[in-house]
This record gives structure tokens, sequence and C-alpha cells, in this order.
């Protein structure tokens, strides 16, 4: 991985969950990483087992991928670094609440760092990429990116501007050298998805969700199988399941979907 890439990976997002599974995974095939979130302590601590597992240099970078510069610095903080491989992971929601439930900050913060930060993340670090003739991008997203739904108005909307954005560039860079991915998952074991259910009072059950290492696994094994990838799916290079249906169709069995998992009514009221 390392010839077909390059020596150091990153990822956004990669102290816990899908993002610290990608780490180990990238780890494992010996590429160097670097890890970006915002809690100093669970970064350092997920660094420090990388190192010690797989024995490759690990470098932490502390940083709020909300806030409007923080692809800049991270840029001037990786510019001695041949970064071969880029996944931006951070991207969930952890408060699915109606659209006018959440104050315009919050629906922003959700915008700069599930749009604004894939988008820089793909230019500040694919340019280089694409000039040196290899490399591979995965975007995540998520299954909420196939239609709208009632209280997953900004996440799904962000989440199809990511499906949209890797299938661009996967078209874009395909004679490059460079893979481009857009990485669909659904309900995945990771503790933002543990955080979420608590903070709405409800039991934490696993029973169904993907393994966040199975997923990152499969999508590595998986780069140059893009554009777009639906983990865990019999047939994971297949279209939208909705595509099917009329949309009026396809955004109510969204909302049942996201009530269902909410314990709410499909229009985001309890
Ligand atoms: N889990 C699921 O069921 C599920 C389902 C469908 C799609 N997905 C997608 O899978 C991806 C990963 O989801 P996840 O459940 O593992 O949770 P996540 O909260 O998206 O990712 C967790 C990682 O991102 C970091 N992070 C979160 N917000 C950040 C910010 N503003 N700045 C910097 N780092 C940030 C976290 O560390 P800090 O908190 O310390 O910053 C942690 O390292 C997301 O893109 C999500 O949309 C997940």
């Amino acid at each position: 991985m390392t010839s077909s890439y390059g020596p150091w990976g990153i990822v956004l997002g990669g102290s816990d969950g899908v993002g610290v599974a990608f780490a180990h995974g990238m780890a494992a095939r010996g590429i160097n990483v670097v890890l970006v979130a915002r809690r100093v302590p669970v970064l350092e601590q997920a660094a420090a087992l990388i190192r010690l597992k797989y024995g490759v240099e690990v470098r932490t970078v502390s940083l709020d991928l909300s806030t409007p510069d923080a692809l800049a610095e991270l840029e001037r903080r990786t510019a001695d670094l041949e970064i071969g491989l880029l996944v931006y992971n951070a991207g969930a929601d952890t408060s699915s609440v109606a659209f006018l439930d959440r104050d315009i900050d919050g629906h922003l913060d959700l915008v700069r760092r599930n749009c604004s930060g894939p988008l820089e993340a793909a230019h500040r670090f694919g340019a280089p990429m694409v000039a040196r003739g290899r490399g591979s991008v995965v975007l995540v997203t998520s299954g909420a990116a196939w239609a709208g739904g009632a209280t997953l108005a900004t996440y799904g909307a962000t989440k199809a501007f990511d499906l949209i954005l890797a299938e661009a560039l996967w078209a874009e860079w395909r004679d490059s050298g460079v893979d481009v991915l857009g990485l669909v998952l659904g309900r995945t074991d990771t503790p933002s998805h543990r955080r979420q259910a608590e903070a709405k009072g409800d039991a934490y059950d696993t029973a169904g969700l993907a393994d966040p290492y199975r997923v990152a696994e499969e999508a590595l094994d998986h780069l140059a199988d893009g554009p777009t990838w639906i983990s865990g799916s019999p047939d994971p290079t297949a279209g939208s399941p909705f595509a099917a249906m009329k949309r009026r169709d396809a955004v109510l069995a969204m909302s049942r979907g996201a009530a269902t998992a909410a314990g709410k009514k499909a229009d985001g009221r309890h």
C-alpha cells in the first residue's frame, strides 16, 4: 500500500469509531498516520496504541474541523509529510432533531465540518496526490444521503454533498493514479452512535450495527473500486436502494426510518 499510495495517511476524525479503525488498518499495512480530532487525551491514547501495535510513526493534530481555518492549519502542520491516503471520517450528527429545534450555528457547524471540510481537504491534499500521480481519498458518507428525511435535513444534505463530491472527484481523477471512494455507511457501533442513543434516553443495542473495524477493512480492500462503495451491502457498487421509488415515497420511507431509530413520529416530533 505504501508503494501504491505513499508513506503517510491522514484520518480526519481518527481518534475513535470508524476513524481509528481506518488508522489501525492503514498502520497494519505499513502506513504512518496523522490522526486529527478535538479531544487530546482520546487522540493521544489512540496514537500510543497504534505506535505500540504496529511500530509506525503517528502524528496527532488536535483541531475542530467545524472552524473556518482548520484545514489550512492542518495543511501547515503536515507540510513536511507526503500524504498519500486521506480519509475524511468525522461527520456524525449527535443530535438528530427537527430542523427548527437546532439553532442556526449548530446547522452551520455541521455544514463546515461535513461540506467545507471534505472539499478543502480534497483540494489541499488531493492536488499534491494528482501532481505525484498516486494517492487515495475516502469521503465517509451515509445512507442518509439517499433521500431527504425529517430530523435529517442538514445531516442528510451534507452527506449527499460528500457522496456527490466523491463521485465527481473519482470521475476527474480516475486516469491520474488517484483513487477516490465515497464510502456509504449504515448504522455502525461507534462511541458517537452510542452517545447519540444515550442523549435521547434510548437503550443502546448493538444488534444489527456494523463493526467499525470490518467497515474500515472492507473499505481499505476496495479503495480502487470507486466511485461509491455501500458498506455491508450484498451489492456494494449498486445504486441507491431508493432509486426505483418515487421521490415522495423515498422521503417518507427515510423519515419513517429516522423516526423508528429515534422513537419519534415521522415528522420529527416526539
Ligand atoms: N456510526 C454510524 O452509525 C454511522 C452511520 C452512517 C454514517 N456514518 C458516518 O461515519 C462517519 C464516522 O461516524 P462515527 O459514528 O464514527 O462518529 P464521528 O463523530 O463522525 O467520528 C468520530 C471521530 O471524529 C472526531 N470528530 C468529530 N467531530 C469533530 C470535529 N468537529 N473536529 C475534529 N474531529 C471531530 C471525533 O473525535 P473528537 O470528538 O475528539 O473530535 C472522533 O475521532 C461519519 O462521517 C458519519 O456520518 C456513521
